[in-house]
């Protein structure tokens, strides 16, 4: 849930680092630091705060930006609150080994205790300071090289990390590890620098050439030198696997929006499209997609399908239970993969396990995935993020081609994981014949109209500006929907919570009257997903109720409506679409509508308070 960057080189490291630093923020941003190298002194600079504010301390001294070798952290404190001594780079006790580390040393307790009985003292609460002396202590005791001692230390070694580790007296060189967390090294041109990041965005600018290392294995980076890469425990030298990276620079720039929140919405056209491009040939009739057509067979016996995601991702795995369901007739449990790695599950060799993750890294998800494998489940993997460790671990997948996905609230790949669902279902139902090939055809034409639908949406944002400003002030909201859009409603919840930390509930709306009804009252905003298919004369009841308590609604509805229009205090209409894809749609007001909330609360809407974008520990 940190992010780390470093650079070894000819040119200025500070730029490449505190950049990189900017780029990985999302993955973290409670404190930051950086240690550059120069003139045989190492200058270490770190703060709670965010990388912003690191960055003003280093212009204070600019003898600290000096430097051709460093190393820089941002973090999400697990180990020690946050604050200047916490944050990292840390220092061994001679002062000569220094790292940088996302993840968590389970066992750090232990090894500090063992540690401070050889006579090493701590200045920092974290488990990372006790790595870094557990590194210094092998080096001394076995009197190797700094590799062969990052090696042995990680041995003993319970948890997760993606560490970077330099050494004073090695000062062209940089052990790069990794266990659970990612780590990604790039290679400059011939081999004259090499950069080192949580992922590829701190130095696209600089090489398309980069290595992404496995689980259980340590690299050397050595100027001049070809990367070496072995495993941690059997010591046995990796062919390490140069790939080229697709990621462009303007990717990951905010394109003229103030927020990357809001471009993603405004990117989800694009990126719906993108996702079903190749795979859905409307017009054809044909959805082909390589991981579902290479194990149709396994698709096709399954008993069930077991899903398991985390926060947005699991809500999209519930469209998905509808989707699989109603389409392609097949049994689906959706489970939060938090619980289900450690509920013993009972899952079998024909059950097909679909884990669904934007960022590919999240460690329950991952940890899921491990445990259904270990039980002969077939896993399918649906990721944004290419050559993540869960688009690795998986046995097939698709990915959802959505583009970086930078602000920490989920929201094109939410529409995009549901895109790819749909397209799944459909490909399910057409070879199972749960589906008549006329309706089958007509998905496919609805599906190939939404990105425009939603670009229509998208024009309603003033609409959706005017409410947030009416409910701006709310302590509590309920958003309700039924069926293929209860999902939404817990989505839209999240979404309002995690940015303006306005209290929210998502509830299916015929659940309201078993308890959350005791909480409707005139200061109670309830957004009601209320489209013309989707049981909607009980929606219209439910709506009633609220209405008979003073609670305020605001109305999701389908063009057109009449009904809804005369009960609502406001309501946002969507185009028409087929019920099963209306997700795609009543999603986006939702979206709008969080994002300009937390803009007039002036939160801050990229990087909310104790979020990550990835959650790499448990
Ligand atoms: O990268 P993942 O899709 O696995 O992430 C799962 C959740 O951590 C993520 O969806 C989180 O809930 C978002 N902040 C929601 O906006």
């Amino acid at each position: 849930m940190c992010g780390i960057t470093g650079y070894i080189g000819y040119r200025d490291a500070y730029p490449i680092v505190i950049n990189g630093l900017k780029r990985l923020e999302y993955r973290g941003y409670d404190s930051a630091g950086l240690m550059l190298f120069n003139n045989n002194q190492i200058a270490l600079t770190k703060t709670k705060g965010k990388v912003l504010d690191l960055e003003g301390i280093v212009d204070q001294s600019p003898s600290g930006k000096e430097g051709k070798i460093g190393i820089g952290h941002t973090r999400w404190a697990t180990h020690g609150v946050p604050n200047d001594v916490n944050s990292h780079p840390h220092f061994s006790q001679s002062g000569e080994l220094v790292i940088v580390h996302n993840g968590i040393i389970e066992n750090y307790d232990t090894l500090k205790k063992e540690l401070t009985s050889r006579g090493y003292t701590f200045k920092s609460d974290t488990d990372t300071e006790v790595l870094i002396n557990l590194i210094e202590e092998v080096k001394k005791q076995e009197g190797c090289k700094l590799g062969k001692a990052v090696q042995l230390a990680l041995t003993q070694v319970i948890g997760a990390y993606a560490i970077a580790v330099f050494d004073k007296s090695k000062p062209n060189e940089i052990i790069v590890a990794k266990l659970g967390s990612p780590i990604a090294i790039g290679i400059g041109e011939g081999l004259k620098e090499f950069f080192v990041a949580s992922d590829a965005s701190p130095f696209i600018e600089y090489t398309k050439d980069a290595i992404y290392l496995e689980d259980e294995e340590l690299a050397i980076i050595k100027l001049g030198k070809a990367v070496g890469v072995r495993k941690i425990y059997d010591d046995s030298i990796v062919d390490a696997n140069i790939q080229e990276l697709q990621l462009s620079l303007e990717q990951i720039e905010k394109g003229g929006y103030d927020h990357f929140m809001l471009k993603e919405i405004y990117e989800q056209p694009k990126a719906i499209t993108d996702t079903y491009r190749g795979r859905m040939l409307a017009d054809e009739g044909i959805i082909k997609m390589a991981g579902i057509d290479d194990n149709l067979g396994k698709f096709m016996r399954a008993d069930r399908i077991i899903v398991v995601a985390c926060g947005t991702s699991w809500h999209a795995a519930l469209v998905g239970e509808y989707l699989f369901e109603d389409l392609s007739r097949i049994p689906v449990e959706v489970e939060y993969a938090s619980e289900f790695r450690y509920r013993n599950p009972i899952i079998t060799t024909n059950d097909v396990v679909i884990a669904i993750s934007q960022s590919g890294e999240t460690a329950d998800t991952l940890a899921a995935i491990k445990l259904a494998k270990s039980k002969g489940a077939f896993v399918f993997g649906i990721c944004n993020v290419v050559g993540s460790s869960i688009a690795r671990e998986t046995h097939a997948g698709a990915y959802t081609h959505a583009g970086p996905e930078i602000g920490v609230a989920s929201t094109k790949a939410f529409t995009t994981q549901i895109t790819i669902l749909s397209l799944i279902a459909l490909k399910l139902a057409q070879s199972k014949g749960t589906l008549s090939n006329s309706a089958f055809h007509m998905y496919l034409q609805k599906m190939q109209l939404i990105p425009k639908k939603v670009e229509k949406l998208l024009r309603i944002d003033d609409t959706v500006k005017h409410i947030a400003s009416v409910y701006k002030e709310a302590s509590n909201c309920l958003y309700l929907g039924r069926g293929f859009n209860f999902p939404v409603a817990l989505e839209g919840a999240l979404k309002l919570k995690e940015i303006s930390y306005i209290h929210a509930e998502g509830y299916p709306a015929a659940e309201m009257k078993h308890g959350p009804i005791a909480l409707i009252d005139e200061n109670m905003p309830v957004f009601v997903i209320a489209t013309n298919k989707g049981h909607y004369e009980k929606v219209v009841s439910n709506i009633q109720e609220i209405k008979s308590r003073n609670g305020k609604i605001i109305a999701i509805v389908t063009e057109g409506d009449t009904t809804v229009k005369e009960i609502a205090d406001h309501v946002i209409e969507i185009p028409e679409t087929e019920e099963a894809l209306t997700p795609l749609l009543t999603t986006i007001p939702l979206q709008l509508l969080s994002y300009h909330i937390a803009v007039m609360l002036e939160k801050n809407v990229d990087q909310p308070r104790n979020l990550a974008k990835s959650v790499t520990v448990e």
